[in-house]
């Protein structure tokens, strides 16, 4: 079985987000495991609103950068804050941007496996959001896994550094990586 390569996004902008921390230690426990991992933080990609006039003018280089890294992957981490019930507009804004798809390329999303997270200071922790990213990213041909974890509370769940307090959260955050890493291999 060859080593899945994983990417790892979290759908906020925020410089200090609950959501990077918990997908960076996501990272973490697939790279432990063996997979090659990539965080990307959606804030550096820069990714402009969606407009079919713009796109129009060529693909930025943001959504270009992200749309090679997800066709090159096999799997991806994706945690998603919560937003009004639903996910944020940045994620689904590069959702949108990475759908499209130029003469000949594969769909960047299709058949990429997908694990979520989420995290926020509420007591569902973000879950009633990724129902909705769920149903999207299935609608584009990702292969979204059944298990996932919203986690509550999250301006408790963190250290200083950014580790995550609570050993057997830790392990329910870890036990999902190891999951996604082993179903993308199988599936490469
Ligand atoms: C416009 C807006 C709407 C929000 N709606 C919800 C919500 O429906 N449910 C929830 O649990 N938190 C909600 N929050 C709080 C976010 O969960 C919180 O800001 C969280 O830290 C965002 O994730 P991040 O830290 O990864 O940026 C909302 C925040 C904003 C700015």
């Amino acid at each position: 079985m060859t080593t899945a390569k994983i990417i790892a996004l979290a759908g906020s902008l925020r410089k200090d987000s609950y959501n990077q921390l918990l997908i960076q230690a996501a990272a973490n426990y697939a790279l432990e495991s063996g997979a090659e991992v990539e965080v990307v933080k959606l804030r550096d990609l820069d990714i402009p609103m969606f407009d079919e006039d713009l796109e129009a003018q060529g693909t930025p280089q943001g959504v270009q950068l992200l749309k090679e890294k997800l066709r090159n992957a096999d799997g991806i981490l994706l945690a998603s804050p919560e937003y009004n019930g639903s996910f944020t507009a940045a994620l689904k804004n590069a959702i949108d941007w990475a759908s499209r798809t130029e003469q000949g390329a594969v769909p960047a999303f299709r058949n990429k496996v997908v694990a979520l997270y989420a995290t926020s200071p509420g007591g569902l922790g973000g879950l009633r959001g990724l129902n909705h990213v769920r149903d999207v990213l299935s609608g584009i041909g990702s292969l979204v896994l059944a298990d996932q974890l919203a986690v509550p509370s999250a301006f408790n769940t963190f250290d200083e550094q950014g580790k995550i307090k609570d050993p057997d959260l830790a392990e329910k955050v870890s036990n999902l990586a190891l999951q996604l890493v082993s179903v993308a291999s199988k599936l490469k």
